[in-house]
């Protein structure tokens, strides 16, 4: 079964066929960030417009790379939310123009579930490469740690699952991004963030850890003002000073003792609501999803508490936003009998929740 998956949620344009569920057989993926770096963050309507304009191109390359002609696409995914409404609306759009013509069953995506698929994608004959061998069991633990998304769930299998937690304010990676705006990194700031934080100190500064009703709730609000109060401290100014000075006063030590002991606090805290879900759920696996799933002090963490055997995340070029996703969910709603839906009933969900 070859699944073609489309994405346009956010700022990327993505189209990847995927056999099974778990085989590569292509991964093209546009983005359009270099257009939105100027404004440090993702422009709804440019973003919609660059969808647009490469759409077409990315799907035919998609499926150029596998060597795929119409005949050999069994289904179409295509994430419907959550996102933004212009991006949204263009894949949809398409993905349902294209299940029309081609006589194809479509496949509606949660994005934030796709993200957790990208896990169970093993292997690509493209680069000869095993993602992963180990066997995902369930009940599985979901960490979802992305630029819109911070949850924490528990799936019994493919399609009952448990939001256990997520973010009351800011997504870890919006928070990562932030933190870089002030100590003047280039977005998106989650890498760049943690390549600086090579060269801090973790525990220079101590940043506050929120406490919550729910204990699997998160909440990062606390740490990106105490980054700003104490950048400002630091330069010998009050809390008037203008955030986007600040980079300007604060040497290369001082950015990096920031970058590594927010890096710090940020990660202990989503350990430790995983620790206490891993005690109370007991989950055979723990998959970690999402572009910060990327970020090497958090798999260092986990690997503290999870034996890693049981940890599992997807090939980097799998952890942002991708087609190859949404095809490997496709693929599961399909195995579960989930039906297709309808083309030309399909609407966009912008705020869709898990
Ligand atoms: O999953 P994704 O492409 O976006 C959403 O679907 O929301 O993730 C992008 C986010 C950005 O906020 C970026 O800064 C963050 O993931 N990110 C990282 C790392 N790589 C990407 N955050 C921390 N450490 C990283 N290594
Ligand atoms: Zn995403």
């Amino acid at each position: 079964m070859n699944v073609l998956g489309i994405e346009t949620s956010c700022d990327e344009t993505a189209a990847s066929v995927v056999q099974d569920g778990t085989t590569l057989l292509s991964n093209q993926v546009f983005s359009s960030m270099n257009l939105h770096a100027q404004f440090g963050g993702v422009v709804p309507e440019i973003a919609a417009r660059s969808h647009l304009e490469v759409i077409e191109t990315v799907i035919e390359a998609a499926l150029e790379e596998a060597k795929f002609n119409w005949s050999d696409v069994d289904a179409i995914a295509v994430t419907q939310g959550a996102g933004l409404g212009g991006s949204l609306l263009i894949g949809v759009i398409t993905a349902a123009t294209l299940a029309i013509i081609k006589d194809k069953p479509l496949y509606s995506v949660n994005h934030v579930i796709g993200h957790v698929y990208a896990n169970m994608i093993k292997t690509s004959p493209l680069n000869n490469y095993i993602f992963n061998s180990n066997q995902i069991e369930f009940p599985l633990l979901a960490i979802i740690v992305s630029g819109g998304h911070t949850q924490l769930a528990i799936f019994y299998d493919d399609l009952n699952y448990q939001l256990l937690g997520k973010t009351l304010d800011d997504a870890v990676g919006e928070v990562f991004d932030k933190v870089a705006k002030i100590i003047g990194l280039p977005y998106p700031g989650g890498p760049q963030i943690a390549h600086l934080a090579e060269d801090g100190d973790p525990n220079f500064y101590q940043l506050p850890q929120a406490r919550l009703d729910n204990k699997y709730d998160f909440s990062f609000s606390g740490p990106k003002t105490a980054v700003l109060r104490l950048a400002q401290k630091e330069i010998g100014k009050d809390y008037n000073f203008p955030s986007f000075e600040l980079k300007k006063y604060l040497n290369k030590t001082q950015k990096a003792n920031i970058a590594a002991s927010f890096q710090y606090v940020v990660v202990k805290t989503i350990v430790s609501k995983v620790k206490m879900a891993y005690n109370d759920f007991q989950p055979k696996s723990i998959l970690l999803a999402g572009g910060v799933a990327a970020n090497q002090e958090l798999r260092r963490q986990l690997l503290e508490i999870i034996p890693a055997k049981q940890l599992f995340y997807p090939d980097i070029k799998l952890c942002t936003d991708n087609g190859a996703m949404i095809a490997a969910r496709g693929f599961y709603q399909i195995k579960n009998n989930l039906k297709p839906v309808d083309p030309y009933q399909i609407d966009i969900l912008p705020n869709l929740k898990m």
